[in-house]
């Protein structure tokens, strides 16, 4: 497991990861080694959270939103394509190669698609090898498990506001 790259997936909870999940059912194959966290949007995602990621180990990461146009919180996608692009400068600066990380936009349809981006990016990821900053794997799965346990504290924010506009009745 430790020899393949290890992909972080930041993904919206109304698109992204629900093609996620859409890829699961119809049993697509990709790369095992992606861990999916699901936003609320993903206007939620800071620039500190994507250079986190990488201090903690994590080679590359995908950030998968809604169409443009398509957002629910209106231009959270916008924003979250605008801090990936000043990550990618951050990046850049310190050594580490801005590819990899990648934001893309799809609709909760695209099961195949989500399939087809994390496959893009782990080959892309082979290709440039292990992240300088990984620490050893013990310490990676404990980082993992705190990141999961933050994005779904952030969740709670979404489901709140969902049963508030009626939307899930
Ligand atoms: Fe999906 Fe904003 S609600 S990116």
């Amino acid at each position: 497991m430790d020899t393949e790259p290890l992909i972080l997936a930041f993904c919206c909870h109304y698109c992204a990861y629900a093609a996620a999940d859409l890829a699961g059912s119809m049993r697509l194959q990709y790369s095992s080694n992606v861990r999916v966290l699901r936003l609320p949007c993903t206007g939620k995602l800071e620039v500190n959270y994507l250079l986190t990621a990488f201090e903690h180990g994590i080679d590359g990461i995908i950030v998968a939103g809604c169409l443009e146009g398509g957002c629910h919180f209106l231009e959270g996608n916008l924003r979250a394509r605008k801090r990936v692009e000043r990550a990618k400068k951050l990046l850049a600066e310190i050594g580490i190669e801005p590819e990899r990380v990648e934001m893309f936009n799809l609709s909760s349809a695209e099961g195949t698609r989500f399939a087809e981006i994390v496959t893009e990016m782990s080959g892309r990821l082979a290709r440039l090898g292990k992240s300088p900053l990984r620490p050893d794997q013990e310490t990676i799965q404990r980082n993992l498990q705190e990141m999961t346990d933050q994005a779904e504290a952030a969740l709670v924010g979404v489901k709140h506001d969902c049963c508030r506009s009626q939307e899930c009745a």
